[in-house]
């Protein structure tokens, strides 16, 4: 059965496995050089103090992982977040992407985080229908923003505002 659970140290190598392909092979991330066990212990680490960071495991594998970061560093911005989810090569449309999110955005609204944000590189149907599935709206699209794997990439932006509420917010925590 898929265990969606907090990610440690311990699964940095599991998570930078499945990220590499992302890496090298495609421009869905825009990351150049995989980052090694060690980086991705240290991402693990930084986002699950200020956000979260789950794995998907399913039958001692690690499977997936989605976690979520700052989405920008100026001060007013600190109620919104970015959010990302991988999923083992191959794995995809088996319901491990949903039952990640489901578990991050109630999470995030825990902490205090109003918005989340994801940047998908064009085209990507599953991240936009996973999204949008969430609820996620469009934004917009940032064209040609970005240049890997010989070609310009426009990345679409889509928001869920976690919260709709206007009062002031608390501190995230
Ligand atoms: C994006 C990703 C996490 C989606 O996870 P997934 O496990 O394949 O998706 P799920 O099976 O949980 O599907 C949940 C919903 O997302 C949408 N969805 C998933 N795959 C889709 C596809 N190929 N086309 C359209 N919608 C899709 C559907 O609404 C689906 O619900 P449904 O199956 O009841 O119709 C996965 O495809 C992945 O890892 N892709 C590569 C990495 C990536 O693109 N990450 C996003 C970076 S922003």
């Amino acid at each position: 059965m898929l265990k969606i659970r907090d990610a440690g140290p311990a699964d940095a190598a599991a998570c930078a496995a499945i990220y590499r392909p992302y890496v090298l092979d495609t421009a869905i991330t825009f990351e150049t050089e995989p980052p090694t066990a060690a980086e991705m212990s240290e991402r693990i680490t930084a986002a699950s103090r200020a956000h979260a960071w789950l794995v998907a495991e399913l039958e001692d594998n690690i499977i997936g992982y989605a976690y979520a970061g700052p989405f920008a560093v100026r001060p007013a911005y600190r109620w919104s977040c970015e959010v990302s989810v991988y999923l083992e090569t191959g794995r995809h449309r088996t319901g491990a992407g949903r039952a990640l999110y489901q578990v991050l955005l109630p999470r995030l609204v825990d902490r205090g985080y109003r918005v989340a944000v994801a940047k998908t590189t064009l085209p990507n149907e599953p991240s936009l229908g996973l999204h949008a599935s969430f609820g996620f709206e469009p934004v917009g699209v940032h064209r040609r923003i970005g240049w890997k794997h010989g070609a310009w990439r426009d990345v679409a932006i889509t928001q869920l505002n976690l919260v709709t509420d206007s009062a002031e917010p608390i501190e995230p925590r």
